[in-house]
């Protein structure tokens, strides 16, 4: 499949605004410099859902608001679609169509239907053109209803359905998807989840760049994505591939009645988090390649336990953040470079 983002290489330093009471309390001192992003490389092809999983400050958002043209690079380059951000940003502003999670993008007296026809007219679309596109695009968002309700009155739902209309306007084949459930409910993040692999990716066709904090979200969404942090790529390829191989331990939560004490040896950790009469509840961290696994079942079975429920408890985010730091992720074993 063809390429629609290809970045190379991109760096970003920001230099940070100091206050004026700052600068009146340190005249000479030189201005901060943050690099958010450094050195980073990717390529999302057309028609998939692809990841941009880091946490705060990873540089996601500036990756997207570069590749969306809202920001420049300091170096390196990347291309939508083929057209480079920084020569030919009318072609990339066409292909793309960026959805915050920022509510203040909105007029919050103008109704929803106004939003976009504000919005739509800044985009270039005439005027008939561009009341009739809202109309299509309230309905597809489930927003028929509430269309002509002031923008107040929607839920946190709502809104970032607005917000994904208003990023149709034009009909980009790529939308950028900056934490679209970050202020959501579990219930809505599911409903706007659902609806942006079924309806936008899978209906429509379009290539969907989503920055995420949340493993959960990216493993259920994206076929490949990149884990970023401190503006570095840690891995890239597919989640399989990307949670795949790191060092250490996989997380096992068992219950088992009938064992006194669980067994002890080198390649497990185990820890009694409650015992209530025969019922032991086990939190062990085994390691993952061998017969660790097996080799722990079978003396709990053995030593004539009964083993009543044994879950792999999925790494956090965070967990495996500090794993693949742990294990001087930098460079990613798993490659950077992504294997596809
Ligand atoms: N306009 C800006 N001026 C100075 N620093 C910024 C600016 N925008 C972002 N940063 C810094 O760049 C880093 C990456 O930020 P960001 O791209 O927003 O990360 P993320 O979206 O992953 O949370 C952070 O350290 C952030 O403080
Ligand atoms: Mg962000």
């Amino acid at each position: 499949m063809p390429a629609a983002i290809v970045a190379e290489n991109l760096t970003k330093v920001y230099v940070r605004r100091r206050s004026l009471r700052q600068i009146a309390a340190r005249p000479l001192r030189a201005a901060e410099r943050v690099t958010a992003l450094d050195g980073v490389s990717v390529e999302a092809r057309e028609g998939e859902i692809f990841g941009l999983l880091g946490p705060n400050g990873a540089g996601k958002t500036t990756l997207l608001k570069i590749i969306a043209c809202l920001v420049l690079p300091s170096g390196g380059r990347a291309l939508v679609n083929g057209h480079d951000v920084t020569r030919d940003d009318r072609a990339v502003k066409r292909s793309i169509g960026f959805v915050t999670s920022d509510e203040r993008s909105f007029y919050w007296r103008l109704t929803g239907r106004e939003n976009l026809n504000f919005f739509g007219r800044l985009y270039g679309l005439e005027p008939a053109a561009c009341r009739g596109r809202a109309t299509e695009l309230l309905e597809a968002m489930d927003l028929g209803a509430m269309a002509d309700q002031q923008f107040l009155d929607y839920s946190s739902g709502m809104r970032q359905r607005l917000a994904v209309a208003r990023a149709l306007l034009h009909d980009p084949p790529i939308i950028c998807l900056d934490e679209p459930t970050r202020s959501l409910d579990p219930i809505a993040a599911k409903h706007l989840r659902r609806f942006a692999v079924e309806r936008l990716n899978r209906e429509r066709g379009k290539t969907l760049l989503l920055a995420t904090h949340n493993l959960q979200e990216a493993e259920e969404m994206c076929g490949r994505l990149l884990v970023l942090h401190r503006g570095r790529v840690l891995r890239q390829g597919t989640v399989a591939e990307v949670t795949r191989g790191l060092p250490g331990r996989d997380q096992y939560v068992l219950a088992v009645a009938g064992v006194a004490e669980p067994p002890r040896d080198p390649r497990w950790a185990i820890a009694v988090d409650n015992r209530d009469g025969e019922l032991l509840r086990l939190s062990a961290s085994v390691d993952r390649d061998g017969d660790a696994l097996s080799d722990l079942l079978r003396r709990l079975l053995d030593g004539r336990g009964r083993i009543l429920s044994c879950a792999r408890r999925e790494p956090s985010l965070q967990e495996v953040f500090d794993q693949i730091e742990a294990g001087g992720g930098g460079g990613g074993a798993a490659g950077a470079r992504g294997a596809s």
